[in-house]
């Protein structure tokens, strides 16, 4: 049982505001609102934002956003935690309005991780999306994109997204993502992106890996890597293929550290017919791991 439909909003605390407004609509070709508090508000579809990003001190992943369809499901979600003794919170209205959804609830992951689960979002249809860059994302029923969290407990972490929260295993990818550094990679999707959530247990202190968009044109892939050599920005994985969602894309530095995926012709999954894998290699070519430049 999940309720949980797709990856709905994620929210960033960002220290770079100048540096994220180049990244995001030159790079990215998403577009930016600027909220009456300051928050920068990116969107990428008919939403009314995707991703928030406050002005802060310090760098940080603040919540992650699941949608559910209605408010039944939002019911059913609060009975299962409060069965399984997981606490949450209903938040208020304040909040939901901030969120610009119709209700939510706050409860966190076993890392720690505040996880927001909505009904309910407001939609812009009277203003519609216009990328700076001419660029069209794919959204819908698979949601914002993905986002991989850096798991500290592994186990307790995949046991929470799929038995309590229904998410299913697509894959796990056993591999040297960089050389020297074995991981095991759990792949986890609620709709028919073949992950919202991937977990990878990377010693780091980081709580993000990457989160990913994706394109619905090959072209604006690559117009986006020409943006960022153009930029000068850090190219954390070279242009490749993966092995398991199939998706072609490339991974530069976002100013806040963290990777920002940028990809086109992942697969669908359909439950009907997929079956769990498990792959040795992270990318039938390409995605050559890059380090950062030292500062
Ligand atoms: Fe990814």
């Amino acid at each position: 049982m999940s309720e949980i439909k797709a990856l709905g909003y994620l929210g960033f605390s960002i220290s770079d505001p100048k540096g994220w407004r180049d990244y995001a609509e030159n790079i990215l070709g998403v577009s930016i609102t600027d909220d009456d508090n300051g928050d920068m508000l990116i969107r990428i579809d008919s939403y009314a934002w995707r991703i928030r990003l406050t002005n802060a001190e310090h760098d940080n992943l603040d919540y992650v956003g699941w949608e559910v369809s209605d408010q039944r499901d939002l019911e059913s979600l609060k009975a299962r935690l409060t069965a399984e003794g997981v606490d949450f919170e209903v938040g208020s209205e304040e909040l939901a309005k901030a969120r610009q959804v119709k209700e939510l609830i706050v409860f966190s992951d076993p890392d720690g991780t505040r996880c927001e689960a909505f009904y309910g979002p407001l939609q812009m249809t009277n203003k519609p999306f216009v990328s700076p860059r001419g660029f069209r994302f794919v959204t819908g029923e698979q949601g914002l994109g993905h986002i991989v969290l850096i798991s500290k407990d592994h186990v307790a972490q995949e046991a929470f997204y799929t038995q309590l929260l229904g998410f299913k295993v697509s894959d796990y990818i056993n591999t040297e993502v960089i050389p020297g550094k074995p991981l095991n990679i759990s792949f986890l999707r609620c709709n028919g992106r073949h992950h919202s959530l991937a977990l990878a247990p990377v010693p780091i202190p980081a709580k993000i890996a990457h989160i990913m968009l994706q394109v619905d044109d090959i072209d604006d892939v690559g117009r986006a890597m020409d943006a960022a050599e153009k930029a000068g920005v850090h190219f954390s994985f070279t242009l490749g293929r993966h092995s398991n969602d199939e998706m072609l894309s490339f991974y530069t530095m976002s100013p806040s550290g963290f990777d920002v995926e940028f990809g086109w012709g992942a697969i669908e999954v359909d439950d009907d017919s997929w079956h769990v894998k498990v792959h040795h290699v992270n990318s039938a070519w390409g995605h050559k791991f890059q380090r950062p430049p030292r500062k």
